[in-house]
């Protein structure tokens, strides 16, 4: 059986500052110092094995077990509700998930709010909860193109510094939930790689805690 515990990171800059988290907690992985095109870096000291992947792929990996832990955003988990555990905040990645539009935009109830968004669940359930009947529109990226352009009314996006927002001429309007990412893990690794899973989840949680 592989001792190794199977980790997969987010590519690009969360994973980097996750990355930093494991290796104050005692996972360093020296390889990862001179990455080339590689995409698995083993650490047998620390016995862990580092994958980097496309963000939201990452629950995919933890959920079929191809890796035993990961580090998702909660708009992934909240969105396409893997089969996972979630089990720490980690506290980088924050930003809100935001019903957005024009500023002093107008709900009118009598006729359907078109809603163009990536998450097409987070929407719903967020309408849902209103009991507001919703048109939704999937796109897949460029989110804020569809008030500008009449495609929709609202949109539902993430919202991080604000930035794309203002320079597009909208605003937030409403709140739908905090994001962050989490540290999640396959439920079988979570019984049969039991003491390596708990012992890197008390490591990190020691770790955020001294950030205090
Ligand atoms: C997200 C989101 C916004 C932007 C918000 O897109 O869809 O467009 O970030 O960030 P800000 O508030 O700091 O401006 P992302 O960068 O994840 O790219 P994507 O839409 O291509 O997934």
């Amino acid at each position: 059986m592989d001792e190794m515990l199977n980790i997969a990171l987010p590519k690009g800059r969360l994973g980097d500052r996750v990355y930093e988290i494991f290796e104050r907690a005692g996972y360093a992985c020296p390889e990862l110092g001179d990455p080339g095109r590689r995409l698995v870096f083993e650490a047998k000291d620390s016995g862990v094995r580092y994958f980097f992947v496309k963000p939201s792929d990452v629950a995919i990996y933890v959920e079929r077990g191809a890796a035993d832990i990961g580090v998702a955003g909660k708009d992934i988990l909240l969105e396409y509700r893997p089969e996972v555990y979630e089990l720490l905040d980690l506290g980088v990645g924050r930003c809100r998930m935001c019903v957005c539009g024009r500023p002093g935009f107008i709900d009118d109830p009598s006729s359907v709010l078109r809603v163009a968004t990536k998450f097409v669940r987070i929407a719903r359930d967020y309408y849902a909860g209103l009991s507001r009947s919703i048109d939704i529109i999937h796109l897949n990226g460029s989110i804020e193109l569809a008030p500008l352009l009449g495609l929709s009314d609202v949109i539902v996006d993430i919202v991080e510094t604000g930035v794309t927002l203002r320079e597009n001429g909208l605003a937030p309007l409403a709140e739908v939930c905090g994001i962050s990412a989490r540290l999640i893990a396959n439920r079988v690794s979570c019984k049969f790689k039991y003491d390596a899973v708990t012992e890197l989840t008390e490591r990190l949680k020691n770790v955020l805690e001294d950030k205090g």
